[in-house]
């Protein structure tokens, strides 16, 4: 044990000394701070910032209570023990309800040490604890930042088709115009024609620098039908590869939601490639069944405006005894090279911080519906 540093609040010297004399028996190494009152009190937990302390219950000037709730406020973390010979078994407890640490009585001063080493344990555990999270926090920001890495590589894929039309369009109104047969009027009208063009580019452009950006930004009010229809073109090109049939319900004056909108765009995207998986794996050739449908609808959940968002496939649907396993990281049932098994845990983890709700439900061999709730704006 490093030597920690004590702040004793005691007013009797012969207490004192045989209070330290106990902590010296057990082998306790720690520096002492002794202070007798209010003002002593404050200016030593201020400066010394004390890694214990052991307080009298009842002193001339001062008393334990208030210097227990001076040291809740001050340094909340800082274990607060009494070592006091004046108080019975109810002001006892009732020191514990207000935050102390533990209790020694002056004549049972045999149980300081073992009070002590408890709480010390205690704050190890906590602070074990917070490490761990911690840790699980950074891995899991790691398997974020990896699955985001993986939709943008589709994102990109799907925007580069998309953005080829309008460039194709824009070459050709370049050509017409460079072989200088237009009349100024036409010239005109294919200039402003070539200026839309750009401006559809430079919206997908932004929109991929958006996603790609490491969004720590504001949450911001994103309107679901325009959310839904990004999606849509977004996974539009992988459907009709799959000759997959989408189906879209989306009342256009929908509320909107706040959030920060290339995290909603992942979630829905990743429910969307496994709905095209699901498919594909029922129907790897085409089908009249072969068919996806993506939903919005408005709900009231508790007198609260919700948004509920489903995407619904009509493919393999999710057997009763994975389903449970389903949203924990690395599942997955598809081939090493076909899935990582992180696209539901990462979306799992997104909804969970923002406080939306995901869950699902699924009939094997007839269709599997994951429902997104997010709260209207
Ligand atoms: N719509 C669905 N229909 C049938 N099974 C599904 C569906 N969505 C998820 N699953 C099952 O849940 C598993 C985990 O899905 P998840 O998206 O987390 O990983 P993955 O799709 O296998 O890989 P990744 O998303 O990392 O590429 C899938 O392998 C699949 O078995
Ligand atoms: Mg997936």
């Amino acid at each position: 044990m490093t030597a920690l540093k004590f702040l004793f609040l005691e007013d009797s010297s012969t207490d004192l000394e045989l209070i330290q004399r106990e902590l010296k028996k057990g082998g306790v190494d720690y520096i002492p701070v002794h202070v007798q009152d209010r003002d002593e009190y404050l200016k030593a937990i201020e400066d010394e910032k004390p890694d214990f302390i052991f307080s009298d219950y009842s002193l001339p000037n001062f008393d334990g209570l208030s210097a227990l709730s001076i040291a809740k406020e001050q340094c909340p973390t800082t274990p607060f023990i009494f070592v006091s010979g004046t108080y019975g078994e109810d002001a006892a407890i009732q020191t514990l309800t207000r935050g102390a640490t533990d209790y020694v009585l002056k004549d049972r001063l045999v149980k300081l040490v073992p009070a002590l080493r408890r709480a010390i344990r205690e704050i190890e555990e906590h602070q074990a604890l917070r490490r761990a999270e911690q840790e699980k926090f950074e891995i899991e920001e790691q398997l974020r930042q990896s699955q985001k890495v993986e939709a943008m590589g589709f994102l990109a894929g799907a925007m580069a088709h998309e953005i080829n039309n309008p460039i194709m369009a824009i070459i050709d109104y370049a050509q017409l115009i460079s072989k200088g047969e237009l009349d100024p009027d036409k010239v005109q009208k294919i200039s402003s024609k070539i200026k839309t063009e750009g401006e559809r580019i430079s919206i997908m452009v932004k929109d991929l620098l958006r996603f790609a950006r490491h969004e720590k930004g504001n949450f911001e009010p994103v309107s679901v039908f325009a959310l839904v229809s990004k999606v849509r073109s977004i996974a539009e090109q992988r459907m009709k590869m799959s000759r997959i049939e989408l189906e879209l319900h989306i009342d256009t004056a929908l509320p909107s939601v706040l959030c920060k909108e290339g995290q909603i765009l992942q979630v829905l995207l990743n429910l969307i490639n496994n709905g095209i998986d699901a498919l594909n794996q029922r129907y790897p050739e085409y089908n009249e069944d072969k068919r996806m449908i993506i939903q919005a609808k408005p709900e009231e959940i508790g007198g609260k405006s919700w948004i509920r968002i489903t995407v619904e496939d009509q493919g393999s649907g999710i057997p009763q005894e994975i389903a449970k396993s389903i949203f924990n990281t690395f599942f997955t049932t598809k081939g090493a090279d076909k899935g990582t098994g992180l696209g539901l845990s990462v979306s799992l983890g997104i909804v969970k911080e923002h406080g939306w709700f995901l869950s699902f439900e699924s009939m094997p061999n007839e269709y599997t519906r994951f429902f997104l709730d997010l709260p209207a704006v």
